[in-house]
């Protein structure tokens, strides 16, 4: 069951909002439904509530990038059998792939994110023979025990409704004695743009749903690792904060990273209304800037 309470940071008054919200949802049932959970994420990120989605390199891959250069810092990959859950459209993947692994898999459940994948891996010259893409949840995946050296799973799991089950999973795939990397959604990610997006809904869509974003940090990730049977485990946090030029261009950085997976409640007909609202009001309110705060952990399969 995943937690029901708001697990990252946000004002007093947000809070108190947003988990009246979750515990209405889960005496109706909306909160204690994973799969549901799991595909309104998936539509998310196949560009079903919004077109922010497509342009997620164009506006977002700066802040992945810096990311997937930290995580890959702390993981030997030479010669090895690598894959990348949650690969989304292969900012990590491409990265991964200039470091002579053996082969490497790229997994996500999005079609679209993994088209992206696909095409930028094709037009880097990369074969069959060394890279392939599989559709998919990362709590069940289509692969047998211990088939990899190395797991990597980058800024997917604060998505995630059972987070501990999918890490098992994830530890399911490695050999003994290989390698899991992750990133994660530290409790203050993107809570300026968290607040501003909650403070600016229409309330009538969103009464009694609850957000589906869970925030880990460092001790609650190595609490997962050790559950999953993973030693040897290093993590290290690290915040950071980017300026933009207007509260417009915060909303679309935002809105590109999530595909706006909570508009699911929304009409389709003012979905793109509810959209400009919000950005509108990212610019009257001058939310100018947005905070990094990503959990890096790394350790080894027992
Ligand atoms: C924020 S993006 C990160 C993508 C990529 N790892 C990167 O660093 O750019 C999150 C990705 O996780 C994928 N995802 C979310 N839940 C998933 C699940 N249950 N199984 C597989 N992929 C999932 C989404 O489709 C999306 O591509």
């Amino acid at each position: 069951m995943p937690t029901l309470l708001w697990t990252g940071e946000i004002s007093l008054p947000i809070r108190i909002m947003v988990n009246m919200g979750s515990i209405i949802a889960w005496i109706t049932g909306n909160a204690r439904d994973s799969s549901a959970m799991k595909e309104r994420m998936k539509d998310g990120y196949n560009g079903k509530y919004s077109d922010y989605i497509k342009n997620y390199d164009e506006l977002a891959s700066f802040h992945y990038e810096r990311i997937s250069n930290t995580l890959i810092q702390k993981v030997d990959c030479r010669g090895k059998k690598v894959i990348d859950v949650g690969c989304g459209t292969g900012i990590l993947s491409l990265i991964i792939l200039e470091k002579d692994v053996a082969q490497l898999t790229c997994f996500d459940q999005s079609e679209l994110m993994l088209e992206k994948c696909r095409g930028k891996a094709a037009s880097e010259g990369y074969g069959e023979d060394q890279v392939s893409f599989h559709e998919g949840d990362a709590e069940a995946l289509p692969f047998k025990d211990a088939a990899y050296d190395v797991v990597f799973f980058n800024m997917v799991s604060g998505m995630i409704p059972n987070q501990q089950a999918t890490i098992k999973e994830l530890t399911r795939i490695l050999r003994p004695g290989g390698t899991i990397a992750l990133s994660a959604h530290g409790p203050a990610h993107y809570v300026e743009a968290v607040e501003a997006a909650i403070k600016s809904m229409n309330m009538r869509y969103f009464l009694g749903h609850r957000f589906e974003f869970w925030p880990r940090d460092e001790n609650e990730i190595k609490s997962f690792f050790m559950n999953a049977g993973v030693d040897n485990i290093q993590t290290e946090r690290l915040t950071w904060i980017d300026e933009f030029e207007d509260g417009g261009e915060v909303f679309d950085f935002f809105a590109s990273t999530s595909g706006l997976w909570w508009y699911h409640r929304l009409p389709p007909d003012i979905r793109n209304k509810e959209t400009e609202k919000t950005r509108t009001y990212f610019q009257r309110k001058g939310v100018t800037k947005i905070s990094s705060d990503v959990v890096f952990a790394v350790g080894k399969k027992r």
